[in-house]
């Protein structure tokens, strides 16, 4: 009896409070390219071909997604956004694609970007027509489930203008069953909670069994105000949402605007390294054919990614807030945990931070391992809870850490089994 009352407390403590969609998608957080915060609704592909959304900026982003490491580093979801569509449904009730801009049609962009290894998004929205007017699925859900798995599409963005809010879960909920009974597996990304937050507190439970991620809060723009607000919404609603995230379905605060115009690369490091701690889709919204070499490098930094794709799936909370600074952690596999401390001073230069007042410096008792992962890679080494290690970091920076236990019963083994013969046998050599 006791064992089983202690299984079902450890599951309880491993897993999210309620079932993800089982759809055996979003085992990690998905990562990609998303068109809205970098192309908009530019839809002038006479006078502004490079730029407008059209079926070669797709193309455009997936040979790039290819040829520069991103699909190496794990990016995979190359996505439309919103003004994909023509204005009109076809003689049979189906979305198409605006002929001029998509003149091969979806299907055979589908095929182009499967062909490249990737995966193919694309938008919707619940209610009558979409943020920009395009026309939405209200009263097509199954039409246009069954028209995107036709088209090979493998996720679907849903927005949530124009409808009535006390439907909205509804049509989030029929939505999700259409994909399902297509049959194909279609990654479904929400803005339900977004949507409702503004009448009354959404049911992450509900949320949870219905979609693979879903945004919460305002759109992202190019700027450090408006990461901020994100990361301060965060923090105050985080003991609402942080449980309901985890493998199948994740919180989403939007996409990432690094190698954009509007931050410092100190701030584009926070970006990197906060949405890392928030297990959040790492979905770029940028122009991959002209990025800065420094962004690239940060994009593409394998120490954040596998922190942002710990096979623990745990979102990270905010911990400590003091003196202009923040603390987030995120338990990672094997004891470990992510470490992010923020800079939110906006006013003079670097500022020190003794790591022993991080919470989670206790796995460091009696010992542990550190990297510092940025603001530059550098191994802190073997640590005590008694470290005086001070970390320097930027206005509006961030330095991330991992932190490695070393537990007492791992030094015994290694008492144990270390011996000074390895030393000699070098010295002799
Ligand atoms: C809403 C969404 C954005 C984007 C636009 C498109 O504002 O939140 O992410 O999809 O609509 O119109």
């Amino acid at each position: 009896m006791c064992r089983i009352v202690f299984l079902l407390a450890v599951i309880s403590i491993l897993c999210p409070s309620a079932e993800a969609l089982d759809n055996g998608l979003a085992l990690k957080p998905s990562m990609g390219w998303l068109h809205w915060e970098r192309f908009l609704c530019n839809t002038n592909c006479d006078t502004d071909p490079n730029n407008c959304i059209s079926e070669s900026l797709y193309m455009q982003m997936a040979d790039v997604m290819v040829e520069e490491g991103w699909k190496e580093a794990g990016y995979e979801y190359v996505c439309i956004d919103d003004c994909w569509p023509s204005t009109q449904r076809d003689a049979q009730g189906r979305l198409q694609a605006d002929p001029k801009r998509f003149p091969g049609g979806i299907k055979k962009l589908a095929d182009y970007i499967h062909a490249k290894g990737l995966k193919l998004g694309i938008y919707g929205d619940v209610g009558k027509t979409t943020c920009a007017g395009y026309p939405g699925s209200l009263g097509y859900y199954e039409t246009d489930a069954q028209t995107f798995a036709d088209w090979g599409v493998d996720l679907l963005k849903f927005d949530g203008c124009f409808m009535n809010w006390t439907l909205l879960g509804e049509g989030y909920m029929n939505m999700s069953k259409a994909l399902n009974q297509t049959g194909k597996s279609i990654l479904y990304s929400c803005e339900w909670p977004l949507y409702e937050w503004a009448f009354h507190k959404p049911n992450y439970t509900a949320i949870r069994e219905t979609c693979n991620h879903w945004r919460n809060f305002d759109d992202v723009y190019d700027s450090w105000t408006s990461v901020k607000s994100i990361l301060n919404w965060t923090t105050f609603y985080q003991d609402i949402i942080v449980p309901s995230a985890g493998p199948g379905g994740w919180n989403d605060p939007d996409m990432l605007v690094i190698g954009n115009f509007g931050l410092s690369h100190d701030q584009q490091e926070t970006q990197m390294a906060l949405w890392a701690i928030m297990a959040a889709p790492l979905l770029m919204s940028n122009d991959l054919r002209n990025i800065c070499p420094r962004s690239k490098m940060l994009l593409q930094n394998s120490r954040i990614i596998e922190i942002s794709q710990d096979p623990l799936g745990k979102q990270g909370y905010c911990t400590a807030k003091m003196d202009s600074f923040e603390v987030w952690e995120r338990p990672l596999s094997k004891n470990r945990l992510a470490v992010a401390v923020l800079n939110k001073q906006e006013i003079g230069g670097a500022r020190g931070f003794a790591v022993r007042l991080i919470p989670g410096w206790k796995i460091c008792n009696p010992q542990c391992n550190v990297t510092q992962i940025l603001p530059q890679y550098k191994e802190m080494g073997v640590q005590t809870q008694r470290s005086s290690i001070v970390l320097s970091v930027n206005p509006t920076g961030t330095a991330l850490l991992t932190v490695t236990p070393i537990s007492s019963y791992y030094k015994k083994l290694y008492k144990l089994y270390w011996k000074p013969m390895s030393i000699k046998q070098n010295t002799i050599l």
